[in-house]
């Protein structure tokens, strides 16, 4: 019997039990394929942490949060090395492994492709910021339960008559801030691909609170003010050596409250964002890019990753998937901003 390693590496993403039932429902069923599940993304394939994944393994999981396997930000290419991966596979007996990641861990896939495993990937990240899909599942539900959150911010400021800020994450792209903001009617929507001033910011919020508004502020953790060289990142760096995001809000808080003088109160949205229950149009998405990974796993398509394009999953090389993230394009920020102040 032909069998495949499937694993979910990186940040957790609502959405990724469904892919994992896809992939396991359809390769069953058309294809015969048994699976073994690893916990905790890579660590599990270098110590053979390992589970079989039968039909009934999977039963029902299409609409739990978190991932059933576990998941860490173990690399693979820095924690064992591409011959510790190679040792994992053949200790398994496996014809390849679909690893559900985000772009750190489609990264390390590509590099073990090179090397001759087969491994194919699934997008995986709630900050929509890959460039080769037109969504990425998780993206819609972090985007509802940013919404939701920044909806009770508003009522608790107008209360108050104060100014509220949202951080909602996004480490490259503020896709997740300008959808929640416009969804929630935000007065200024901070994303990192367009750098404003604090002056600016400062203007919208009083012109806001002039119309007898409770200014709403929407910020993406990785916006950085005009002025400002990098993200404000004060706790040091992740697995993948790339910083720790998050707080830009308390910091705008202070600034605003400062040139304003209106009673100013942040909320860090953080890992809510990426817990709990995904949406019908994730479940929906990420069941077809796990029952897509099992045909192209079956068609020997290793080195690609399953990707929306448009209504269609299509197949695309890992090497065009990383080459460029997929950020907010001007126009799109344009447009939301003729709403602001
Ligand atoms: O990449 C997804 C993401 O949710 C980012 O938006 C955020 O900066 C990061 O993961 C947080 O990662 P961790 O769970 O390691 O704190």
């Amino acid at each position: 019997m032909r069998r495949l390693g499937i694993l979910t590496s990186g940040g957790d993403c609502p959405g990724v039990n469904a892919v994992i039932r896809g992939a396991v429902l359809g390769g069953d069923v058309a294809h015969g394929y048994e699976f073994l599940g690893f916990r905790d993304g890579w660590r599990g394939v270098l110590e053979d942490d390992v589970l079989p994944l039968p039909r009934t393994g999977v039963r029902g999981i299409s609409r739990l949060g978190g991932t059933i396997l576990g998941t860490s930000r173990t690399n693979p290419l820095a924690a064992g090395g591409i011959e510790a991966v190679r040792a994992g596979f053949q200790r398994n007996r496996l014809d390849g492994l679909i690893a559900i990641g985000g772009e750190g861990t489609l990264a390390a896939a590509r590099e073990l492709c090179t090397q001759g495993l087969n491994v194919l990937g699934v997008p995986k990240t709630i900050d929509n910021d890959l460039s080769a899909t037109d969504y990425t599942f998780g993206f819609d539900t972090a985007v509802q339960t940013a919404t939701e959150a920044i909806d009770r911010l508003r009522t608790t400021g107008e209360s108050h008559h104060r100014c509220m800020i949202a951080e909602v994450m996004g480490r490259n792209a503020g896709w997740i801030a300008l959808h929640s903001g416009m969804a929630s009617g935000a007065h200024a929507i901070l994303i990192p691909e367009h750098p404003v001033s604090i002056e600016q910011i400062s203007a919208w919020v009083l012109s806001a609170r002039d119309r007898g508004r409770a200014p709403l502020v929407v910020v993406a953790e990785a916006f950085a003010p005009e002025g400002r060289q990098a993200p404000y990142a004060p706790r040091g760096l992740d697995t993948f050596g790339r910083p720790r995001l998050g707080g830009i809000g308390l910091l705008l808080e202070e600034q605003l409250r400062e040139r304003t003088g209106i009673e100013t109160r942040a909320t860090v949205l953080g890992h809510i964002q990426r817990g709990g229950e995904p949406t019908a149009f994730d479940r929906v998405l990420a069941t077809r890019l796990g029952l897509a990974a099992v045909e192209s796993a079956a068609a020997g398509r290793w080195g690609t990753m399953v990707a929306l394009r448009g209504t269609d999953i299509v197949n695309v090389g890992l090497d065009a998937a990383l080459g460029e993230l997929k950020r907010v394009p001007e126009a799109r920020y344009l447009e939301a901003a003729v709403l602001f102040g």
